[in-house]
Order: C-alpha cells, then structure tokens, then sequence
C-alpha cells in the first residue's frame, strides 16, 4: 500500500518515534560528516557517511503556498539521500492556470516517486494523494503541518532528553500547526494547553480525538496561567498565508497573546522554546525571547532536514 504522510496520524506513536531516532542518527552523521580545515590540509579523504537510499529517484515539491524551510528542508534531504527533487510552483506550472489537481497527480505518478504537496485545504491534498500512486507528504496546508511538527518533537527530544512527563504550552492561533500539536499530544499521550483568544480555537474534531487518545489537552484564554511551569513553549504567526484579509481584525484579537519575556519567566527554567517560522519580533514573539537562551528555534527549523530525511526515507520504504 501507498505510504502517505498527510497527517501524524498516518504515522502513529510507534512509526514517530523510530522516526525521531533515525532522524537523531542522521543529525548525528551529517555532523560528523563535516570535514575541519585541518583533516583536508592532512589529505585525509572526505567520507560523509551517507548512504544513498533515494538513489535513482525523484521527487516533486509541489508548492502552491511561499516557503522557505520546506522547501529547502525537502530539496536538500532529497538531494543528500541521493535522489533528485523537482520543484513545481503552481505560478509556472499549470496548475496555476486551473489545470486539476487529480490530472496533475496521474502525471506526477507516472513520472517521479514521491511528491510533498504544499496547499491551502484538505480537499486539495486529498485530491492529489487519492489520485497518485506514489507517496503524497503534506507540506502544510491551512489545517495541519506534521512535516514541521516531526522537527519540533525531535527538538523538544534532544533538548530535555523525552517526550512525555513535559507540559506543552501552545500560545496564539489555533491554527494549522496548532492543530498538529493537538494531533501529536493525542498520539504520543502528552499534556498540552493551547491558550488563545475565544473563536481562535484549533479545530474542535482534532481536540476531541486527542482528547478520547488519552491526551490531558486544555484551551485556556490566559497566557501567563499556561505558562506557569510550562516545560516546552510554541508560538507561531497570527496571520498564516491566506489570512492576510483579516490581518486588522486578527491583530486585534491576539494582543496580549504575545511571547513575552514576563512570560518565559512563569515557566520552567529548562524552558525551550519553539517558533516554526517565519517569525514577527514584536507580534507574536518578543526579540529578546527568540533571540534569548532559551529559544531553540535554529535548531527547530535545521531538524527540518534531518526529520525530512525520515520521512522520505519511511514514505518511500527506502533502506537506511
Ligand atoms: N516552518 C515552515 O514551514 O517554514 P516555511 O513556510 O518557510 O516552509
Ligand atoms: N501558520 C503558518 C505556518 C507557516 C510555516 C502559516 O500557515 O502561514
């Protein structure tokens, strides 16, 4: 059967782990795989220790949204396993002139082996994956982005050393990756408040479908009550792409919601704190939270590459 990634779901805890794991080993390889100065100037050869399971495959990035950590994320984990990405924006392709995503999906099936679809509803890429043949990974859509939330959790792993025990707090929009947050919380059993702004909640399905999985989920208006002894803190945008209609009213509805260092004070002292980017100083995030001790969110967005890596690797059963 096809392996697509659409959401967390299609993983499960098992599957997302071993995933966190062999995205640890590939951090750890590429890190190593680094030659100093001083061991070239020794003639000593490069041996990067990759292997190359993609080898001889290809893989379309399907993007109809901007991006910049996706995008190179995916190119670069595709290029490194050996195989060879394809970058399809629906501005130069046809899709842009309205041609469906069904018959784009038939012809990206007979010609490459997996495509990650960055779109804005669930119709468009269930379109795509129930048509395809090969592998579909969501990119993002206005619903869920598991993609960036496999880097997330591997941060969050690396840094505090587990998953579970942690008290998760998510502060702003219930939006896309709030909603893979709540979808995380409910597959791996982890305890998560989600503070927004009444009408802003995640998506009320997703929060009672963690909620039955056996996640310990709140929604809280609150910021400084959910941040007390918060171990791990997450923001993002106030106004995702395609929102940017409602960017008056939204500004108004967030304030106050900010991630402010009064807040990162309430929480843990080993507090990590995440931003999947692009990041507003100012808006969502205070300058001297992100750019603080306790932000971790370089290495958030580098384990996009690692976890990318993964989830091709897993998607396209290739060996390791
Ligand atoms: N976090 C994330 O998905 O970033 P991009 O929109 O730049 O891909
Ligand atoms: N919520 C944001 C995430 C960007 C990575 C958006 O959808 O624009």
């Amino acid at each position: 059967m096809t392996r697509h990634l659409l959401c967390l779901s299609d993983l499960g805890a098992e599957t997302i782990t071993k995933l966190l794991d062999h995205a640890d080993r590939l951090l750890a390889r590429r890190k190593s795989a680094w030659p100093t100065w001083a061991s070239l100037m020794a003639g000593e050869g490069v041996d990067d220790g990759a292997r190359r399971p993609l080898s001889g495959k290809s893989v379309a990035l399907v993007f109809e949204k901007a991006s910049t950590r996706t995008r190179l994320s995916l190119e670069i984990a595709v290029v490194e396993l050996g195989g060879h990405p394809v970058f399809v924006s629906s501005s130069t392709s046809q899709m842009g002139r309205g041609e469906p995503i069904a018959d784009t999906s038939r012809v990206l099936s007979r010609m490459v082996h997996a495509v990650a679809f960055r779109t804005s509803s669930v119709e468009r890429l269930k379109e795509m994956a129930e048509n395809s043949s090969v592998p579909v990974l969501n990119a993002l859509t206005d619903a869920s982005h598991p993609m960036q939330l496999l880097a997330d959790l591997q941060t969050v792993r690396r840094v505090r050393g587990r998953l579970r025990g942690l008290k998760y707090v998510w502060i702003g929009d219930g939006n896309n990756m709030a909603n893979s947050w709540v979808e995380a919380a409910g597959l791996l059993g982890l305890e998560l408040v989600v503070a927004c702004p009444a009408g802003y909640e995640p998506d009320p399905a997703e929060v009672n479908r963690a909620k039955q999985r056996g996640a310990t989920l709140s929604i809280v208006r609150d910021p400084l009550q959910a941040a007390a002894g918060a171990d791990v803190i997450s923001t993002d945008v106030f106004i995702s792409m395609g929102q940017e209609e409602e960017q008056a009213q939204r500004r108004a509805a967030f304030a106050g919601m900010r991630v402010t260092a009064g807040l990162i004070e309430r929480a843990s002292s080993e507090v990590v704190v995440l931003h999947c980017l692009p990041a507003h100083r100012g808006e969502e995030i205070d300058a001297e939270v992100i750019d603080g001790p306790r932000s971790f969110v370089w290495d958030q967005a580098e384990a996009r590459l690692h976890t990318a890596k993964a989830a091709l690797t897993w998607a396209l059963e290739a060996d390791e």
